[in-house]
């Protein structure tokens, strides 16, 4: 049972590497991996080959053992049986009978030590099953869930944050203490690793804050009831995804029931409809698993529009608009501002053309808000804001600058 348990375990490095290598077989063969890959699966399956060695060499012994008892136990009843059809009134045929008995005996023994064996790997495979199922989700449903989000208005209460369960760690968020209106346009901006997905993950309750509270609509997200809390906040993340079917299937993921208007009107608001118009088959394009038959930015316009049809009250885009053009971006986010006014819009990004215009900007730096204010604001009084904006408008920046215009 030790070996076998062993061996299973050893079967997630096997997997693991399986996936990653057949997920990233592009980033494998653009750095000339494939050896190193190689070495590395033949190692793991090598681990296995070892480990199942042993275990079936415990195995393997069960037999000639088994074997040996049942032909000693057949001589020495014959041995005794012919001694004693000699020497007492013991019938040649009540020999005979004894014999077969003790046979099928043997035989039902043979079968249960096999039984053994096969047990002792089921146990171990049952174990692990066992533990998949027993996991206790760590955000559950409180009792007595709110079934309504009032507005989209949002609060940070002197939140502090760290990803490990227990709050040890160095705290990925310090310190936030943020409110934002209902309808209101929100800037998020930041260096890379400044918080900013962390933040956005709180208020959908992807997570739970480890001190302070997170509140939406006036009420302590851990109040409400999970569904309804992320049906009003509509996350884009910045690692999206698309799942095989038909790009119609894929847009109502964001409502079951929408329409093919309502999903046609969606898209044109993220700026997808013009892309998905000029493929051969529309909005009925078959999209691939892993959303590999359409570009980054394609993908990310989807994603978009898929959370737009949720209608929620609450949208945010995280770095989502990274691989989109800035004269779409711009577009986009106008639509925003002229369709979808009541919804309060985060709006998480790299590019200062992105945020520039909404009505407030939120600076991270390090797990905390460095500033907070509309743009001249910043510009005026906040230090990384400044050289942000200035290393992208000077022109070592990437191309914005007609972004930003618009
Ligand atoms: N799932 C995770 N588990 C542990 N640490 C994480 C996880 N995700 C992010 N971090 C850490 O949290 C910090 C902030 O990450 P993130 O919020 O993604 O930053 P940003 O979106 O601003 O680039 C980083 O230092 C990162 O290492
Ligand atoms: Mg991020």
């Amino acid at each position: 049972m030790k070996y076998f348990k062993e061996v299973f375990e050893k079967y997630d490095d096997l997997n693991a590497t399986i996936q990653e290598n057949v997920k990233a077989i592009r980033v494998v063969k653009a750095y000339v991996r494939e050896e190193h890959e190689e070495n590395r699966l033949r190692k793991a399956s090598e681990n296995i080959y070892r480990l199942f060695v042993r275990a079936e060499n415990q195995v393997i012994l069960n037999s000639p053992v088994m074997q040996l008892t049942v032909y000693a136990c057949i001589l020495f009843i014959s041995w005794m049986g012919a001694h004693m059809v000699v020497t007492t009134s013991f019938t040649t045929g009540e020999l005979m009978g004894l014999l077969t008995y003790c046979m099928n005996i043997l035989i039902s023994l043979m079968m249960i030590s096999m039984i053994f064996v096969m047990m002792s790997m089921s146990i171990a495979s049952a174990e692990r099953v066992v533990e998949v199922i027993n996991e206790e989700p760590d955000i559950v449903n409180p009792e007595d869930p709110i079934m309504e989000v009032k507005d989209g208005s949002i609060e940070f209460e002197n939140v502090d944050f760290t990803y490990n369960k227990d709050g040890s760690g160095e705290p990925v968020l310090k310190d936030i203490n943020l409110t934002i209106k209902s309808g209101e346009t929100v800037g998020v901006i930041g260096g890379t690793g400044s918080g900013k997905s962390s933040l956005m993950m709180l208020i959908s309750r992807l997570y739970d804050t480890s001190e302070g509270c997170v509140k939406v609509g006036g009420e302590d997200v851990r109040k409400y009831d999970l569904e309804v809390l992320r049906k009003e906040v509509s996350v884009v993340q910045q690692k999206n995804m698309l799942f095989s079917g038909t790009i119609l299937e894929n847009l109502r993921w964001g409502d079951k029931e929408a329409s093919e208007e309502e999903c046609i009107k969606a898209c044109k608001l993220a700026c997808a409809d013009e892309f998905i118009q000029a493929m051969p088959e529309g909005y009925h394009t078959y999209i691939e698993q892993g959303g590999v038959n359409v570009s980054g930015g394609q993908r990310q316009r989807l994603c978009i529009a898929r959370a737009l049809l949720k209608k929620p009250k609450i949208l945010i885009l995280d770095d989502s608009t990274s691989a989109v053009d800035t004269a779409t971006d711009a577009r986009i986010r106008r639509a925003f501002a002229e369709e979808i006014p009541g919804t309060t819009k985060l709006i998480v990004s790299q590019r200062i053309s992105s945020v520039e215009h909404a009505d407030r900007i939120i600076v991270m730096d390090d797990g905390r808000i460095d500033g907070i204010g509309t743009h001249e604001e910043l510009l005026q009084h906040n230090e990384i804001y400044r050289d942000v904006y200035e290393s992208q408008t000077g022109g070592s920046g990437d191309f914005d600058e007609a972004g930003g215009q618009i």
